[in-house]
């Protein structure tokens, strides 16, 4: 039923053409990009000539101006076999990069995936880097994929095939295997709450590892209890469906044989309510989303092993539903985390941190190099940076810098917060070591951030709060509304390290 990673290499349906020519390509559609500067020279001009200077005709009259996602379509175009020209603006030339291609291929195909194609032709210009061209690929395998998983009458389709013309047979691969990735995490958090639960997310990971060639271990309710992960099943406790924790590994060909060099941690919350807290219904109805972090988990480990990335990382997920059923975890409820220290519950709606604290716990104990972990933690993160933005908060900052070099290099925008040490003062309790909120609602996502400090050991750790751009409440030129896969492609190029 889903595209991702095929393990039948010929099966793929999206291909690099290097040799084809855009004039001759037999597709339902050509598609080019253009920036402000004109249509300049390289394959754009061989289109532009075979139209018999269309193109630069309709520059000059000011019609296309190659702005940032402007988006033309031509129909019969002549001197071409397609039979529509699509136009893509890039905006300025010199501020091309490789978020721009993302979401500029996105752009295009999320317009022509309108209607059934059975083959669309996209042109690279020679100017692109290799990494340009992968997320332009990227984005083009995920502009076409929409939100249509339970609705009858589909507002996308997915192209018979794409073809790159211009494009190295390998960027294209790469850039196809990374789409699959972005859109394995976008089909988790567009699941219902009823249908993706801590359960079947373990199924679903259980398939994704067998097709990717990855480990996995689920530990089950007694196997949680037995591995003293009490503050997972406190969360747990009130629903009726019991908690998983997810280990992945992967161990790519030179990657180290003992400790991973890498471990990424998510907060897999199927289904926020808020608990005893309970959410306000207007708050709680995206909750379906609080285990974004886990799905971008999953896929980012999942890429890397299909695109067999020589490194050895771990990938743990902490699957719980909060939910308000009789046997609830209570507010004054004293929790002995995994690692032994205790948690007075002030707020049951602060859940995600109290479910990270057992799984950074076990994560710390396989004594991995760095540690991230991508959680849609706090609606103060939000507050703070907006939907589009993710909140980096770190113990180490070189790796923290790292982690926001790979983000941005790829177009997905993060931004810094402090963690001074008097934040720490915050979460101290009358009871317990500490307490799951801070004083009064001010540095939510800083407090949030130091809470999980707690359990990681000292280990070089990122914390990444994906709260605003996991989910996109509207659709935007590229992207369909609902999950967005916030942080694979991040993820990836955070674990090729360049
Ligand atoms: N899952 C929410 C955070 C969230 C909010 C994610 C909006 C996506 C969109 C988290 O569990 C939560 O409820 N956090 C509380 C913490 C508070 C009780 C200290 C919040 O942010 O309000
Ligand atoms: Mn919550
Ligand atoms: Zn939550």
């Amino acid at each position: 039923m889903t595209h991702e990673f095929s393990i039948v290499r010929g099966a793929r349906d999206i291909v690099a053409d290097p040799a084809a020519s855009p004039a001759s390509a037999e597709a339902d559609a050509v598609v080019v990009f253009l920036t402000e500067g004109g249509v300049g020279t390289g394959m754009i001009a061989d289109v532009d000539r075979a139209t018999g200077g269309m193109l630069t005709r309709l520059v000059a009259a000011g019609e296309i101006a190659g702005k940032r996602f402007e988006c033309t379509p031509l129909l019969a175009p002549p001197g071409l076999r397609a039979g529509q020209l699509v136009v893509m603006g890039l905006g300025k030339r010199e501020e091309v990069d490789a978020g721009t291609l993302y979401r500029a291929a996105a752009t295009a195909t999320r317009h022509l995936a309108g209607r059934r194609r059975s083959t669309v032709a996209l042109v690279a210009d020679g100017s692109w880097t290799t990494r340009q061209i992968e997320q332009a690929v990227a984005g083009g395998g995920v502009g076409m994929i929409g939100q249509d998983l339970y609705r009858s009458e589909k507002k996308r389709t997915r192209f018979g095939r794409t073809i790159w013309i211009g494009a190295p047979v390998e960027a294209v691969e790469h850039g196809a295997v990374i789409a699959d990735g972005v859109n394995l995490a976008r089909r988790l958090v567009n699941m219902p709450p009823d249908d993706l639960y801590p359960q079947t997310f373990a199924e679903e990971a259980a398939a994704v590892a067998g097709r990717t060639g990855m480990e996995i271990e689920i530990w089950d309710e007694e196997q949680l209890a037995r591995e003293r992960c009490q503050a997972m099943l406190a969360v747990g406790r009130g629903s009726s469906r019991s908690p998983r924790l997810l280990i992945l590994r992967y161990r790519g060909p030179g990657g180290s044989d003992s400790a991973p060099e890498l471990a990424l941690v998510g907060k897999g919350v199927t289904f926020d309510s808020g608990g005893l807290s309970l959410k306000p219904s207007d708050s709680m109805l995206g909750m379906k989303c609080d285990m974004a972090g886990g799905a971008a988990t999953l896929a980012a480990a999942a890429t890397a092993a299909a695109l067999k990335l020589p490194v050895h990382i771990v990938a743990a997920v902490g699957l719980v539903e909060n939910m308000t059923g009789p046997a609830a975890y209570k507010l004054g409820d004293v929790i002995t985390a995994r690692s032994g220290t205790t948690i007075e519950v002030h707020n049951t709606d602060a859940e995600g941190r109290i479910v990270l604290a057992d799984v950074l716990d076990v994560v710390r104990g396989l004594q991995p190099r760095r540690i991230v972990d991508m959680a849609t933690l706090t609606g103060a993160c939000m507050v703070a940076l907006g939907n589009d933005v993710a909140g980096l908060f770190t113990n180490d900052q070189p790796f923290c810098d790292e982690v926001a070099a790979a983000a941005r290099a790829v177009g997905e925008p993060v931004w810094q917060l402090p963690m001074y040490s008097d934040y720490d003062d915050q979460i101290k309790s009358e009871v317990a070591d500490i307490k799951n909120v801070g004083e009064g609602r001010w540095g939510g996502a800083i407090t949030a951030a130091k809470f999980l400090e707690r359990f990681v050991g000292g280990i070089p750790w990122t914390h990444i709060d994906i709260a605003g751009p996991a989910f996109a409440e509207k659709p935007r030129p590229w992207i369909d509304g609902g999950g967005t896969g916030s942080m694979v492609r991040a993820m990836v190029e955070l674990v090729r390290g360049k």
